[in-house]
């Protein structure tokens, strides 16, 4: 169990900090219960020695040696603890024992400043507000197993109790609870705030556990006079989208970092802004800590946390990217080594302002703690020909698993191969284009006017749509694929049951692959595509010159169901491929996409023959 030093990060955040909060430290534990009613300055005024549990010291004499008194603005006595605002402090407790703190009033108002300080006040301290909104949050970072019957489960959570009476000066379960607030953590995480006009005092009790328990909790709790220290983001809508998955790896972005362009230079420059954690849904390690970021770094099996090791950290590629439409800023997550036919959990966690390399820094600032975000839940699948490719040069919009050979190709091969069929058939595309005239004078385009690169743009996208299919396992259920390629073996040599075979080879477009390409060339063996969508057929239409000849199968018609599938929003799942298409439903009013109703739009055009 690692606790942070607390002398190099009190020194530093003290240095740095002209807020100082003086939160007192109180402590209850059985061999100290005399104590639990005695005032605070009864409490502060014992020369003993405060022990937390389990022998962690919490004297802090020697660190007032530190401190300038001044700053303070009166001595501090022994045993109390102060805490910078926006400061953590982590703490070991056992179960049954409940920890107290208290801000002062003074210190939320900033009547206690020191003259030096008072001279350069901010207007914020002078106001003398009648109330201040003070902001509480904790993580746990390590939660105990509970043994029962030899088989280890999950420990009740800690809770916090805060009070606003002088009456309670520890808040906790002995007390009476009507009195005060009683939050228990949530997933290892608890956020409040209060509107203060006095004292506030605050208690972190854990439960008590009558069976034999793996370890002691450990906890990080912080105040802040400007936002949560520790914060949760349970929006509807994840931050992490789940791109597409094979039976070992996986591809997840977050959402557009920006939606104005003009942003795009300083934050592909900038550090990355996100850490990540994974954990296949069939280990417990992280039970009850989901919302913790302490408790990710600790127990999450698998972590890409900026500029510190973590577990399989050597598994994870991340990197800004600026691909998929719109070309706006992203984090893109690689993964390799995962479990094939499992679930798993991506956690986001964005951390705070301070540069992750400057960890003092980041500790003491607002929002250190960072913001952990819904977690995104996605599968890898039991088959091994659907592979998922990402970086290519020309359809760089690709980003999702196709049918693959791993006796002839790994992943960048793969991609390398389709990238460069869909590259020679755009040539033979730009050489028609060229024979007709392509930039038509205005008047004679209906009112959305397109140019020649809309056109080109609209043709590729659809090109490489077409020509590298989005893969689905064989055995896969999904409702919005079809099977292909039926006839041919598997890369690994077995073909389907004859009986299945037979049936499903009646229907021609399971026979073959939509390019002869993919069964001669990469023979993945039969596999399911999820269709494209047709609005990618339908903006050709609309974006290029009737010369070209291109059109499209109409819904209802025999070859359309095997060639393009529908936008259907009420689906929990996609229902059918566009690049950049992530698997997690992006939620409709989460979405915000500009282009969303133009789109839709579209095939509706189509009808009235526009
Ligand atoms: C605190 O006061 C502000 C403004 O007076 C109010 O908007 C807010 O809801 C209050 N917060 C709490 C937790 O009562
Ligand atoms: C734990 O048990 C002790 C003794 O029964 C009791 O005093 C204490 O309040 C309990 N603590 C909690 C958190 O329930
Ligand atoms: C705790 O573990 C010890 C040793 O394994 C065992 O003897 C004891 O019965 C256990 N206690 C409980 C409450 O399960
Ligand atoms: C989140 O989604 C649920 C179910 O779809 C809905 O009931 C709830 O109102 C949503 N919450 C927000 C904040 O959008
Ligand atoms: C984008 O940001 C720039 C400067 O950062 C600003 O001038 C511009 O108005 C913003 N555009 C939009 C659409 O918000
Ligand atoms: C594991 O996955 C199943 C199936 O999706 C889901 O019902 C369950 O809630 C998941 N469990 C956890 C702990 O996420
Ligand atoms: C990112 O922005 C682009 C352009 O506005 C949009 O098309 C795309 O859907 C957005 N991506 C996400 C995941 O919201
Ligand atoms: C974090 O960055 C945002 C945007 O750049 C800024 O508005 C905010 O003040 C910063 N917070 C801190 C604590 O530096
Ligand atoms: C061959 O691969 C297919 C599809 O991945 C799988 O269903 C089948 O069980 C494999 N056969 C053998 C003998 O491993
Ligand atoms: C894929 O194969 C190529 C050439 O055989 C090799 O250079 C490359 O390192 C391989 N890539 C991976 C990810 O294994
Ligand atoms: C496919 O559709 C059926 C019936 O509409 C539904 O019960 C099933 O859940 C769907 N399967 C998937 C994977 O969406
Ligand atoms: C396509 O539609 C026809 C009738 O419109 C239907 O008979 C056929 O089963 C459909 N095929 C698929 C693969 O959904």
């Amino acid at each position: 169990m690692q606790l942070s030093p607390l002398q190099s990060r009190l020194a530093a955040s003290l240095g740095a900090s002209l807020m100082i909060f003086a939160l007192y430290l109180l402590l209850f534990s059985p061999s100290f219960a005399s104590a639990t009613e005695l005032p605070v300055e009864n409490v502060v005024r014992s020369d003993q020695p405060l022990a937390l549990s389990d022998g962690l010291d919490i004297s802090y004499e020697p660190d007032f040696a530190a401190f300038d008194r001044s700053i303070i603005g009166r001595a501090p006595p022994v045993g109390v603890q102060p805490m910078t605002n926006n400061g953590a402090e982590r703490t070991n407790l056992d179960p049954g024992i409940t920890v107290c703190y208290m801000i002062e009033k003074s210190t939320i108002f900033g009547r206690d400043l020191p003259t030096e300080e008072r001279d350069d006040e901010s207007p914020e301290l002078s106001r003398r507000a009648e109330s201040k909104t003070v902001y509480i949050s904790a993580n746990t970072c390590l939660q105990p197993g509970v043994i029962k019957n030899g088989e280890e489960t999950e420990a009740p959570q800690l809770n916090l109790y805060i009070s606003t009476t002088n009456d309670i000066q520890c808040p906790g379960p002995s007390k009476d609870t009507s009195r005060m607030k009683v939050i228990e953590f949530t997933e290892g995480a608890v956020m409040h705030s209060l509107n203060a006009t006095g004292n506030i005092y605050i208690g972190v009790s854990a439960p008590n556990i009558t069976q034999n328990y793996t370890s002691v909790y450990n906890y990080e709790i912080a105040a802040s006079l400007d936002e949560y220290y520790h914060k949760y983001d349970s929006q509807n809508g994840s931050q992490l989208l789940w791109m597409d998955s094979d039976s070992s790896s996986v591809l997840l972005v977050t959402r557009n970092i920006t939606q104005n362009g003009t942003d795009t230079d300083e934050i592909m420059k900038a550090e990355l802004p996100y850490d990540i954690f994974m954990q296949n849904n069939n280990s417990r390690s992280l039970d009850g800590l989901r919302h913790s970021v302490c408790g990710l770094k600790n127990k999450a099996q698998l972590s890409a946390v900026q500029d510190e090791p973590g577990k399989g950290t050597d598994r994870i590629t991340t990197v800004m990217t600026t691909r998929g439409p719109g070309g706006l800023p992203k984090q893109q997550f690689y993964v390799v080594g995962l479990d094939s036919s499992s679930h798993y959990s991506g956690i986001l966690v964005k951390r705070a302002n301070g540069t992750s390399s400057d960890t003092k820094r980041a500790e003491s600032s607002i929002g250190g703690g960072g913001t952990v975000f819904r977690a995104t839940d996605f599968q890898t699948s039991s088959g091994t020909n659907c592979k998922v490719v990402t970086d290519l040069g020309f359809c760089d919009e690709i980003q999702y698993a196709v049918p693959g050979n791993d006796n002839k190709y790994n992943n960048t091969e793969l991609a390398n191969v389709y990238d460069n069929y869909a590259k020679k058939m755009y040539a033979n595309f730009e050489k028609v284009l060229m024979q007709i005239s392509c930039e038509a004078p205005p008047q004679s385009l209906y009112s959305l006017a397109r140019t020649c690169d809309d056109c080109r743009a609209a043709y590729k996208r659809w090109l490489c749509t077409v020509s590298i299919p989005r893969c689905e396992d064989f055995m896969s259920n999904g409702n919005f694929s079809i099977a292909r390629n039926v006839a041919q073996a598997f890369p690994n040599g077995t073909k389907l049951p004859s009986d299945q075979r037979k049936k499903l080879a009646e229907t021609p477009a399971f026979r073959a692959s939509r390019n002869k390409f993919i069964d001669e060339t990469i023979k993945p063996g039969p596999y399911k595509e999820l269709l494209p969508c047709d609005d990618l057929c339908y903006e050709v239409v609309q974006s290029c010159p009737a010369a070209i000849g291109f059109t499209c199968p109409q819904p209802g018609f025999r070859s359309f169901n095997v060639s393009y599938g529908q936008r259907f929003e009420q689906s929990a799942s996609v229902t059918c491929n566009y690049p950049g298409e992530a698997r997690t439903k992006i939620s409709v009013a989460a979405a915000m996409v500009p282009g969303a109703v133009f789109l839709s739009a579209l095939p509706l055009m189509m009808w009235l023959g526009l």
